[in-house]
């Protein structure tokens, strides 16, 4: 890698498929950022144990899912380093120092921790793993000694929480850690099927990868305008789910003559979806047909996780050997 660059690292937790909402909001920026930065993206899998640790049967699926859809979401492993958490376990060892330095209560006063406890009312998540899921996550950011973290305005409340760590960490022992930055970038609205944020735990996903019959059976059940009861009502796109992704998806001229012909009934909502889910499956093709690849050799998986559990291992092992040395632990340079 070239050490000029700055590092830039994110992770994403093994949900399954990478579905719209993902890519238009972060991935797509995963990808922009890989030739300007050092990058480092990885499955957080010890993550997904914070909440799921009574039933762990989907994580390994998952984890596969996510990280062919990365690479066909144009994720370059040649360009940046695709890992797992699990398999760099030093990720481990510098969140337990962490925790040796880290005050309870700021821990506590994270936003997530108490709404996620109070959203999440089916799994018992008053466990100490859960309590310190941020400080696994700046543990994953600080290793790589990243400059920036590309994520959601959901997890600015983390990586404040980070950079406090750092701060704390490098006035007892000396500078070790950049404080880490969020990197924010301008990504679309992504609605569900039926209007509200896409997330996974709505169920109202469109896949980045589905197949154009997926597509289309998604496609129609999507939330139209309310209002427009019958097929001659005129309909009003800026208040239809179907017209956001109009915007996601279509050509201009495709967008104009949608907008009037659905304010003036010339097109109805079914002939709609009809043509939306043709021009989204012609836009998702690349990334389907890539995924189609990967699928038919999932051997490309295994190497692209083998090769990028490796550097950043490499990476990290470096950072620990600096840990270790200015917390005079372990007599650094015996082993
Ligand atoms: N908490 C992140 C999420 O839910 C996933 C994550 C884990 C992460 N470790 C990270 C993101 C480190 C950025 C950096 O999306």
């Amino acid at each position: 890698m070239n050490p000029t660059r700055q590092t830039v690292l994110s992770g994403l937790r093994p949900t399954g498929r990478v579905h719209l909402g993902n890519y238009f909001g972060a991935i797509r920026n995963w990808a922009d950022l890989q030739d300007k930065y050092d990058c480092y993206y990885f499955i957080a899998d010890w993550h997904a144990l914070t909440s799921d640790y009574a039933d762990t049967s989907r994580i390994e699926q998952a984890t596969f899912d996510a990280v062919a859809d990365l690479i066909a979401a144009g994720l370059d492993p040649k360009r940046c380093t695709i890992f797992l958490q699990s398999a760099v376990k030093e990720h481990a060892e510098l969140h337990l120092l962490l925790s040796m330095v880290t005050p309870l209560p700021w821990l506590e006063r994270v936003p997530t921790f108490k709404d996620q406890q109070a959203q999440i009312e089916d799994k018992d998540l008053n466990t100490y793993g859960f309590l310190g899921y941020p400080l696994l996550q700046t543990a994953d950011i600080i290793i790589y000694r990243a400059s920036y973290v590309p994520v959601g305005e959901d997890q600015a409340s983390h990586l404040e929480l980070s950079r406090e760590i750092v701060r704390r960490f490098n006035n007892f022992y000396g500078d070790v850690f950049p404080e880490p930055l969020p990197l924010h970038t301008t990504a679309p609205k992504v609605p569900g099927l039926d209007g509200r944020k896409m997330s996974k735990s709505y169920g109202n996903t469109i896949g980045l990868t589905s197949s154009a019959d997926e597509i289309r059976a998604q496609v129609l059940t999507m939330f139209t305008d309310p209002n427009r009861v019958r097929r001659k009502d005129p309909g009003n796109p800026d208040i239809c789910n179907l017209f956001q992704f109009h915007k996601l998806f279509s050509d201009d001229a495709t967008i104009a003559r949608v907008d009037h012909e659905c304010r003036t009934a010339k097109i109805g909502c079914v002939d709609d979806k009809k043509l939306l889910a043709e021009i989204m499956i012609e836009k998702l093709r690349p990334m389907r047909e890539a995924r189609e690849r990967i699928d038919a050799d999932p051997t490309i998986v295994w190497d692209v996780l083998r090769d990028g559990n490796r550097k950043a291992h490499d990476r990290a092992a470096e950072t620990m050997e600096l840990v270790r040395k200015a917390m005079k632990i372990g007599f650094a340079g015996l082993r």
